[in-house]
């Protein structure tokens, strides 16, 4: 398969980086990309000789989240029976340790991947987020789970129902970052970190893996119940008129309804 929205390299011995590579639309995640992203993925669990990832994004922006322009005209049924769900599930079933590297914008869908990885590594200008209310919508891969898991009940709230970003360094301090850089050394240093992981027992990696993302990742019933609510979120007038207004460029008028 020839990617379009994702560049492959390999920086070390056994590590491959992955770059998403949508530029012109700040890397925002379309159902294209999360595919290309999957079988790249489904590669690497199956290569031996891959034994750590690295996932990056642009200098100025990692991600911008899901491709809010994919949702226009989407109904709870599309919603119900989207592919990107599937998707998700099989990113997040890789095996192997995944290390991000963030320099900038990291907002919704991009946040929810940079949380499947398992080390991040930001970048001083990192900015971190999840704006799906501006758009009267609700993080719907895992972000209200795994953000709360990451930086406590408070914190989450703050940032999922204002919408208002973190800093790379309360990002840090909060512990949704394993380690905060200069702006130009992210990539170098989750280089470093891949590398080193990728120079231990592969089992005992794979295992130690597991382990720690069973007690990171174990409610499922949250999980279940975000995707329901982000589903019945497209019944909603609000949310139509959101994405509306994030195309056309305007500030959205919400009505509760
Ligand atoms: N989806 C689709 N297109 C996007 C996008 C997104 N998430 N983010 C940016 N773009 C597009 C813009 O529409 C624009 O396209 P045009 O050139 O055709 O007008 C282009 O990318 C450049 O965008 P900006 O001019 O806004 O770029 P900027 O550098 O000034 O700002 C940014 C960058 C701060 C990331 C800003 O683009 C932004 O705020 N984007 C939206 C972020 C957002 O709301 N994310 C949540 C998405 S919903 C989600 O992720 C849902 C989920 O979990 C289920």
């Amino acid at each position: 398969m020839s990617f379009q929205d994702i560049l492959l390299e390999s920086p070390s011995e056994h590590v491959l980086r992955i770059t998403l590579n949508r530029p012109d639309a700040r890397n925002a995640l379309r159902r294209q990309l999360l595919e290309e992203l999957t079988y790249a993925l489904h590669d690497a669990d199956a290569d031996d000789a891959v034994r750590c990832v690295i996932l990056t994004g642009g200098e100025k922006v990692f991600a911008a989240g899901s491709d809010i322009k994919e949702f226009a005209g989407k109904t709870k049924l599309d919603m119900q029976t989207d592919p990107r769900q599937e998707l998700w599930k099989s990113i997040r079933a890789f095996s192997k340790p995944m290390v991000a590297a963030v320099n900038g914008y990291c907002l919704g869908g991009g946040n929810e991947l940079v949380m499947l990885c398992d080390i991040v590594v930001a970048g001083e200008d990192a900015k971190f987020g999840q704006p799906e209310i501006k758009l009267g919508l609700i993080p719907g891969a895992g972000g209200t789970q795994r953000l709360t898991a990451a930086i406590g009940k408070a914190r989450a709230m703050k940032c999922i129902l204002s919408g208002e970003f973190i800093s790379a360094e309360d990002a840090f301090n909060w512990g949704l970052v394993s380690e905060l850089v200069d702006t130009d050394k992210a990539q170098d240093r989750a280089v470093e970190i891949a590398t080193t992981i990728a120079s231990m027992s592969p089992i005992a990696v794979k295992y130690a893996l597991q382990a720690v993302r069973t007690a990171a990742d174990s409610n499922e019933a949250g999980f279940k119940l975000e995707r329901e609510l982000l589903v019945d979120l497209f019944e909603t007038e609000d949310l139509h008129e959101g994405i509306s207004a994030f195309i056309e460029k305007r500030k959205p008028e919400f009505q509760g309804r």
